[in-house]
């Protein structure tokens, strides 16, 4: 159901791979909200994912940018701007990626090499994206800035590895940058949202289990890709103008549990 919430807003979504990612839903709820979008992923996965097909569908340009180049998200910006013919009300940043997941590599033997790349895809680009969109003068004012991020930057969760170290520096970008950013009239902030099956969620060992865990802890259960889409969609608009430098638990209740009934009782 639209309610026009983002009418005449212009957005770019980083993030969308496939079918499954968030920042897919993301993209296709803003446009059905009254947005216009450019789409923006990494080359590579330009080539691997579906990304044009939905670019296509919801008539939006896409822009291919490794989120960890300087120059790359400078062209994307400009070349944004162009095409949707001003400043950009919103951005999304959907991106997570750790080398020492992907190749298997203990918590207690990671390769130092990996967890810099890590966290620059996963953390540091955030803070480029916003440097450059802060340098360039590119957001509206009352724009807003999202990031997604997940709890084991407050918790541990074994095997999230050294992704949780790369969600704790994306929280505290968006507190830091929030700051400055508060000058222009824009606000920054994370959502950190449940577990999701999409590419990135599943490369985690015993993701499946731990999916069914978090359900049962959650007293709404899991929060869906689908009700994040509406939670930035809301995140986007003119409704939440003085919320800025929060991570916002989009969670089902998880992250206020201390014990479930539900799974003692298993
Ligand atoms: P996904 O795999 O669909 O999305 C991750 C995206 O990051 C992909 O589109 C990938 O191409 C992009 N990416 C990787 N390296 C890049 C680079 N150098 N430049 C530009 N883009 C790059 O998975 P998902 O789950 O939709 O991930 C989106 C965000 O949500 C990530 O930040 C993830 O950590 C976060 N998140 C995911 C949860 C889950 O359980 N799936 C839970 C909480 C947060």
């Amino acid at each position: 159901m639209s309610t026009n919430l983002l009418a005449g807003k212009r957005g770019v979504i980083f993030g969308a791979l496939d079918d499954k990612s968030i920042a897919w839903k993301v993209a296709e709820r803003c446009v059905e909200e009254g947005a216009t979008i450019t789409l923006t992923n990494a080359p590579v996965a330009l080539r691997m994912g579906g990304i044009q097909e939905l670019g296509k569908k919801l008539n939006a340009e896409v822009i291919p940018a490794d989120a960890t180049s300087e120059e790359d998200l400078e062209k994307l910006f400009g070349e944004s701007q162009e095409v949707l013919g001003g400043k950009i009300d919103f951005v999304l940043h959907a991106i997570g990626m750790s080398l020492n997941v992907r190749k298997k590599r203990e918590y207690t033997d990671l390769k130092y090499e990996w967890m810099q790349k890590t966290l620059d895809i996963s953390a540091i680009s955030f803070h480029k994206v916003m440097q450059q969109l802060y340098k360039m003068d590119a957001m509206s004012e009352w724009g807003s800035i999202v990031a997604l991020s997940y709890i084991a930057a407050q918790r541990t969760f074994p095997d999230y590895s050294e992704m949780a170290e790369s969600k704790a520096l994306l929280e505290s970008f968006a507190r830091s940058f929030g700051y400055h950013f508060a000058e222009k009239k824009v606000r920054v902030n994370t959502i950190s949202q449940s577990p999701t099956v999409t590419t990135a969620g599943s490369g985690i060992k015993g993701f499946q289990e731990f999916f069914d865990y978090a359900d049962k802890m959650s007293p709404l259960g899991n929060a869906s890709a689908e009700a994040c889409a509406d939670y930035c969609v809301t995140m986007f608009s003119d409704l939440t103008r003085m919320v800025t430098m929060q991570n916002l638990y989009h969670d089902g209740g998880f992250s206020n549990m201390g014990m479930s009934p539900k799974l003692l009782e298993e």
